[in-house]
């Protein structure tokens, strides 16, 4: 998909390791280091406050950078909300919305911890639909909805497994039934087309530093406008209110009511230039690659008869979850990297219920891509895979 050479100039990180772990978060290429750079040798200042030129260059970069976002996802600039990660976003909907004592939420449980502990630590009653062969069938969830359903959360594309969940149907469901829908859309931004006017979800959050290509510190919420009364900022202070008057205020359109503080402008930028890396390639040209390499390890690993294999080749996209029998996850990790310097992740990837649930109850090592890797990289994985099982 580049070339080796292109490669190394953008992401020289690469001369040492062989990355797998971009679910966890994505490597940083050069054009996004180089804006941030600009920005904080060049014209470092605050947003929104000053009216001298450098101010002013801040603040347009970063404005400019929300309508890239909202054009990219099919929305308006003002229902993208920035924030440091996925999970402040899903907390500020999980926090600001307005829960009655009777009404009930239902979440997956196979959703990554940040969008299961905000939900679950709420005094409400949570209804948990259980996935089958990975996925949540739209089914189990509608069999959970009843009068007092207030909200569904469900992640676009699950980060244990790789599966890609039915969120258009479980969304049209919802609807039906008056029920709002937040999608943690993690694992899905920048490897999938998202067209919210379609998609139709109520709330949506976003991670910058993995599929985007941002840098870590960068997230970003969307939240439909219609909504937008419905959530109580939980961020008050600078830049947030119109007016203040005695003990009195008057709050700021949204976004800016709900970004609270100065933001992360250097990281905002970065993801600016991230988004463009992208879009160089075009993303359906990067989901492919994607696909392709994830299948082809899932075949490789199922070759190997001391593996065993979490996810269904049939639905799984970027990720694969798996286990050398006999031995542990973390030391399979641990192995790799200093025998080859190969980048996995192990453990439970912040989603305990869902890997207990298929009986992975040491986690499992989970390699996963982005637009930077290759089908060496992925040879080299299941070469060293198959060195390491001969020792069980
Ligand atoms: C599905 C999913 N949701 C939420 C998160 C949390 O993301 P962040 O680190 O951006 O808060 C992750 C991180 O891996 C994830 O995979």
């Amino acid at each position: 998909m580049i070339s080796r050479d292109r490669l190394i100039e953008d992401f020289p990180i690469l001369n040492d390791i062989t990355y797998l772990d971009s679910a966890s978060t994505s490597l940083t290429p050069r054009p996004v280091v180089d804006a941030m750079n600009d920005y904080y040798l060049n014209y470092n200042s605050n947003t929104g406050r000053g009216s001298y030129k450098i101010a002013i260059k801040s603040t347009n970069k970063v404005e400019q950078t929300r309508e890239k976002i909202a054009k990219l996802l099919n929305t308006a600039s003002q229902e993208i909300i920035f924030t440091k990660n996925t999970t402040e976003a899903i907390n500020l909907i999980a926090n600001g919305l307005n829960f009655n004592t009777e009404d009930n939420i239902i979440i997956s449980n196979i959703e990554h911890h940040s969008n299961f502990i905000p939900w679950v630590n709420k005094s409400i009653d949570i209804r948990i639909a259980k996935a089958k062969n990975y996925v949540v069938e739209p089914d189990s969830i509608s069999d959970l909805i009843n009068k007092n359903t207030k909200l569904i959360a469900i992640s676009h594309i699950t980060n244990a497994f790789g599966s890609i969940q039915d969120i258009e149907e479980i969304i049209k469901i919802a609807h039906e039934m008056d029920v709002l829908v937040l999608v943690d859309s993690a694992q899905s931004a920048g490897h999938t087309e998202i067209d919210i006017k379609k998609l139709n979800p109520d709330f949506m959050a976003f991670p910058g530093h993995k599929g985007l290509l941002g840098p870590t510190g960068t997230g970003f919420l969307y939240l439909k406008e219609e909504l937008s009364e419905e959530i109580k900022p939980s961020n008050l202070g600078g830049g947030t209110v119109t007016s203040v008057n005695g003990i009195n205020f008057k709050l700021e359109e949204p976004p800016s009511r709900f970004e609270g503080g100065t933001l992360n402008i250097g990281g905002i930028i970065g993801l600016n230039a991230g988004i463009d890396y992208l879009l160089n390639f075009g993303i359906p040209k990067i989901e492919n690659h994607i696909n392709n390499l994830t299948k082809m390890l899932y075949k490789g690993l199922q070759a190997n008869g001391n593996v065993t294999i979490y996810g269904n080749p049939n639905n799984i996209h970027g990720i694969v979850s798996f286990n050398i029998n006999g031995l542990n996850p973390y030391d399979v990790g641990k192995i790799l990297d200093e025998t080859d310097d190969i980048c996995l992740r192990s453990g439970f990837h912040c989603a305990i219920p869902g890997l207990k649930s298929v009986g992975a109850n040491e986690g499992t090592v989970r390699g996963s891509f982005h637009v930077y890797n290759t089908k060496e990289d992925v040879e080299k994985l299941i070469y060293s895979i198959e060195e390491l099982s001969q020792f069980t």
